[in-house]
């Protein structure tokens, strides 16, 4: 086959931009289902910057947050591996169509000032995000319009699997990391972080200069106030948070300080540079923690109490929601007021606990994962409790890909090993985008007579004599069948050279065998060397009252018995007038959709409009191209593309061989079913040669 360079060109721009949208949807949904609560902090920030309160302390942010990682890392690993192409380019197209114009909307009002689609993993201004948003949109739009031309890595026996797989394990990532911690922490309070070194400022670098917000209430009104103006005490204190006035050097850590809440007195410094070890049990808001712990909570502070360890809550919440905890859980420890946003960085956990020495942050526990009780036996730099934890983000990457990639692998590998040639897969689609002639060439070419209730057996056997004659003189360039009446099976099996004819039946009976006085069995017809059997034949149909019903075991028992069934469908000149005709052929076809998808591919269709049948009036090659095209979909839509283009569709309704070629030039148009015309050799032989070049 000719090979265009623009096809070239083409398949390879489709999976570059295959890639592309793989490699950005699976790290921007890895990095959000890392950090389920980070990509909620930040939906909670759109969603106030829209003004949509109500549903901003609602369950919704969580929801969404882990729907959308979830989303984009499975989008990400179906582009990836070339599975359920329809479903990922889709996807993919319709998250573009909405983040877009958002992004755009977002850079221009600015109302938040980090878009966080890459989560903390990788901050981008918003411009940069509406700009990487309409790269991805171009490939989506792309991939979208030529999703066939997407390589798969996986052949479509395994697509459930992979796919069941990469939604499982997408679902379990963020389930884990919600439940826990991340398992990768790009913040800057990760485990091994000196605070007091990641708050340097270079030589010759100033600052940004930062200001204090707070929030305070007095009856119905909220105001928002700074240190320079600071209201009297009728008024109470509800939030407070830290704003940038002027930018300049920003260090890992800028803003850590720690109010004690009894003397007002800022004690960081005092807390980082203790070279003993300092618990922090840390809490947004103390009202939303979660008390389930908090016996082990309070008996640590014992512990630390004991044991001359210092021992603080942090919260951003107001002294009345303190005093509720402390009435609530019997809290004897200390709280500190600090900035709401620092503590949902330091950790994706409420409340959750720090271990501190000199400043380093030792260790990180959520409120799931705390130790037990039982540990605190002796010293901390005695015991596991005390010391560093090990793990790094180097270790937790490793162990994700390992994870992620190994059972794929393996089952790339089995799929392999099945002789799944993948490079086959491409030709078929190659073919069915660039090649309608070469497409029809991988299905069968037929030319099927059936001779109806004509002929005795002796006409019979002269009439498949002499087509096997004309035949022997020269081949065909397609397969040959003769249906006749089944008292002729058993005689014209042996004239024929089953190497070019291939003989069959016009129907079967609809039982395996028994009391069915007049009926002939898919077996007997089998048993006289028969290799085929029409089924359905419209004329069957009208006249001995065949259903869609008393089709299903005929199909069924023809295929147990090794026959290939030959099955009819078609309309009615009412129906064709009334624009029916595809409603009525997808109903006809429901005979064969209980089939497997191995069965269904041993079966032949044969369309056969009844108002053209025997009539002269033949189909135009448009609408019998139409048709052809229609049904090919609908096995495409009940099994898949791979079932329906290797599907030979024959056409039949006076076919001669003066309209054979036309016929049979449509691209979904494999050959025909010739009723009048396979009566006379000549005119047999004549269709057949419609093949011919
Ligand atoms: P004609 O070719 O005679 O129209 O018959 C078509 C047919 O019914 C074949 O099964």
């Amino acid at each position: 086959m000719e090979i265009k360079k623009s096809h070239i060109v083409l398949i390879w721009c489709v999976n570059i931009c295959r890639t592309i949208l793989a490699v950005v949807f699976l790290f921007s949904g890895f990095v959000k289902a890392v950090d389920p609560m980070g990509t909620q902090y930040k939906i909670e920030d759109y969603l106030q910057a829209f003004g949509m309160l109500s549903i901003q302390h609602s369950i919704i942010p969580l929801l969404l947050s882990i729907g959308i990682a979830m989303l984009e890392f499975i989008i990400g690993a179906f582009f990836l591996l070339g599975i359920r192409r329809v479903t990922a380019s889709l996807l993919s197209l319709v998250l573009m169509i909405f983040y877009t114009p958002l992004t755009l909307y977002i850079a221009i009002k600015n109302p938040v000032s980090d878009c966080g689609c890459f989560g903390d993993a990788l901050i981008l201004t918003n411009w940069e995000t509406f700009f990487k948003n309409v790269i991805l949109l171009i490939c989506a739009v792309l991939v979208w319009r030529y999703k066939g031309l997407i390589y798969r890595f996986v052949s479509e026996k395994f697509d459930w699997l992979v796919s069941l797989y990469s939604c499982l394990f997408a679902l379990a990532f963020c389930s884990y990391c919600l439940y826990y911690l991340p398992v990768l922490d790009f913040r800057p309070y990760k485990i091994g972080t000196n605070i007091p070194e990641a708050m340097l400022v270079p030589p010759g670098k100033h600052l940004s200069e930062l200001q204090t917000v707070f929030l305070m209430k007095k009856g119905n009104i909220e105001k928002e106030f700074t240190v320079d103006n600071y209201p009297d005490s009728t008024w109470t204190y509800v939030d407070r948070r830290t704003v940038v006035v002027k930018k300049g050097y920003e260090p890992p850590i800028s803003d850590f300080s720690m109010i004690d809440i009894d003397t007002g007195d800022d004690i960081s410094q005092q807390v980082l540079s203790d070279s003993n070890y300092t618990f922090l049990l840390v809490s947004p808001r103390i009202e939303e923690a979660d008390d389930s712990h908090i016996d082990l909570i309070n008996a640590l502070y014992e512990y630390c109490h004991a044991n001359g360890y210092r021992f603080y809550a942090l919260t951003s919440s107001p002294d009345d929601e303190i005093e509720d905890w402390r009435d609530k859980t019997g809290a004897e420890y200390p709280f500190c007021q600090v900035d709401n946003i620092i503590l949902k960085t330091i950790i994706r956990s409420n409340p959750g606990l720090l271990l501190l020495k000199h400043g380093t942050i030792l260790n990180k526990w959520s409120n799931n994962g705390l130790f037990d009780e039982n540990n605190l036996t002796g010293k901390l730099d005695k015991i596991a409790v005390g010391q560093p934890s090990h793990h790094t983000n180097g270790k937790a990457i490793v162990n994700i890909l390992l994870w992620f990639f190994v059972p794929l692998l393996f089952v790339i590998f089995l799929d392999v090993l099945l002789g799944n040639k993948l490079e086959n897969q491409l030709e078929h689609e190659w073919n069915k985008y660039f090649n309608p002639l070469i497409k029809k060439k991988m299905r069968k070419k037929i030319v099927a007579g059936n001779w109806k209730m004509n002929k005795t057996l002796q006409e019979g056997i002269a009439l498949a004599k002499e087509v096997n004659e004309v035949l022997a003189n020269d081949k065909p360039n397609c397969d040959v069948i003769i249906c006749t009446p089944f008292i002729h099976l058993a005689s014209v099996v042996p004239v024929v050279d089953a190497a070019k004819i291939g003989v069959g039946a016009e129907n079967c009976a609809d039982k395996e065998s028994g009391a069915y006085t007049g009926e002939v069995s898919a077996a007997m017809v089998a048993s006289t060397g028969a290799k085929y059997v029409i089924l359905g034949h419209s004329e069957r149909r009208a006249y001995y009252g065949e259903t869609v019903e008393t089709l299903k075991p005929k199909v069924k028992l023809a295929l147990a018995n090794g026959l290939t069934p030959i099955f009819c469908v078609g309309e009615v000149l009412e129906e064709r007038e009334a624009n029916k005709q595809e409603e009525v052929v997808a109903a006809q076809l429901e005979s064969v959709f209980e089939l497997s998808a191995e069965d269904f591919s041993k079966v032949i269709i044969a369309y056969e409009p009844v108002w053209a049948i025997g009539t002269g009036k033949t189909a135009t090659t448009d609408q019998a191209e139409e048709i052809h095209k229609f049904i090919r979909s609908v096995i495409a839509k009940k099994y898949n593309e791979t079932v329906a283009e290797n599907t030979s569709i024959l056409y039949g309704g006076s076919c001669k061989p003066s309209n054979a070629k036309e016929l049979f030039a449509q691209p979904d148009v494999d050959g025909g079913l010739i009723g009048g015309a396979a009566l006379k050799a000549a005119d047999f032989k004549g269709i057949i040669d419609a093949w011919k070049d």
